[in-house]
């Protein structure tokens, strides 16, 4: 009896705990929190020129390093974006930083609606919306400082030239599988599907020149597309790129002897 009584007060204790950290939310915080995860935006946007992405797609919510899920995604967590006071390396700082939802203004054309980067106006973003999304990152970091990196963004060449390099290295496809997953899914759902992103392999018609293929994937994942984010190499490093190739270049039917496991029959 006594028992049941500790027990029932445990989960009312427990219910309300979870009830008083949900009940800190504000408003403002929790509609961030809203748009954050919705490609609509709040259904603000136009539904006939939008990607289809959310700001969650490529960003966590949370401490990834503390809590990792597997994931492997373009962008850094937001969580320490409000201590950061700049953005794009710089190039957004001072007032603007606050006004562009600490960078995300810039993503918010780009990404979701498929501006080109160079047209994009990281300020927008209506002003409402850029303060909703501060407030969920300063309601998601607190104190947390959020990862420490250096934003490299590879132009044409050095994407080509970082290709070069891993299309040499030598891949594990079992690897390549699982990494293909955590991290390019999203937008191509499995490798010969098409989703927001391309179908990047029809299996049993290998491209004519398989190499100059590979290279090309390698080359995107560094440089990214026109809406394609690209992946830092803290985010997907070489090895995991060239366990990527080996994995689409065994549902090709193969090509890359090098770098393929032999099939157990
Ligand atoms: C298609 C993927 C993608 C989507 C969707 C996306 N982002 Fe980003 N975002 C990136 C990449 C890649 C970067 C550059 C690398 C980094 O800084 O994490 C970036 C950078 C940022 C930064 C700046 C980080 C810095 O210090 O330079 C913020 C803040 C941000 N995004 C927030 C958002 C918000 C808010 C949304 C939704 C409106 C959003 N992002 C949507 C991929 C994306
Ligand atoms: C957030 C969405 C997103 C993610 C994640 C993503 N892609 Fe893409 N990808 C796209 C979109 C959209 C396109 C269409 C063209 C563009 O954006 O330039 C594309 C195009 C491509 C292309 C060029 C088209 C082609 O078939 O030659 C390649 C190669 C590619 N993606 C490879 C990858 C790989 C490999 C990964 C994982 C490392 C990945 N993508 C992750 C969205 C994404």
């Amino acid at each position: 009896m006594r028992k049941i009584v500790t027990a029932g007060l445990s989960i009312l204790l427990v219910t309300s705990l979870a009830f008083l950290a949900s009940a800190e939310i504000s408003d403002k915080a929790q509609l961030g929190r809203e748009l954050f995860y919705d490609p609509s935006f709040g259904g603000t946007l136009d539904p006939k020129k939008v990607s289809g992405l959310a700001c969650a797609t490529c960003h966590a919510d949370f401490d990834e390093a503390a809590n990792p899920d597997g994931k492997i995604r373009a962008g850094h967590s937001i969580v320490g974006v409000p201590h950061r006071g700049s953005a794009k390396g710089g190039m957004i700082k001072g007032e603007m930083f606050t006004r562009a939802a600490g960078g995300g203004g810039f993503c918010y054309e780009h990404f979701l609606q498929k501006i080109p980067d160079d047209k994009v106006n990281p300020t927008n973003i209506p002003a409402e919306q850029a303060e909703a999304l501060m407030a969920y990152f300063e309601y998601v970091s607190g104190d947390n400082k959020g990862p420490k990196f250096e934003m490299k963004m590879l132009d044409k060449d050095a994407a080509s030239a970082a290709a070069d390099k891993i299309v040499e290295m030598k891949g594990d496809s079992n690897k390549g599988w699982s990494l293909f997953s955590r991290t390019c899914n999203d937008c191509h759902p499995t490798a010969i599907k098409a989703g927001i992103g391309t179908r990047l392999v029809r299996p049993g018609r290998p491209p004519a020149n398989l190499q100059k293929r590979l290279h090309k994937i390698a080359r995107y994942a560094r440089s990214g597309g026109s809406v394609m984010p690209f992946f830092a190499e803290d985010r997907l490093s070489d090895q995991n790129l060239a366990d990527i190739l080996a994995f689409i270049s065994e549902l090709y039917g193969g090509g890359k002897s090098s770098s393929q496991k032999k099939k157990t029959p």
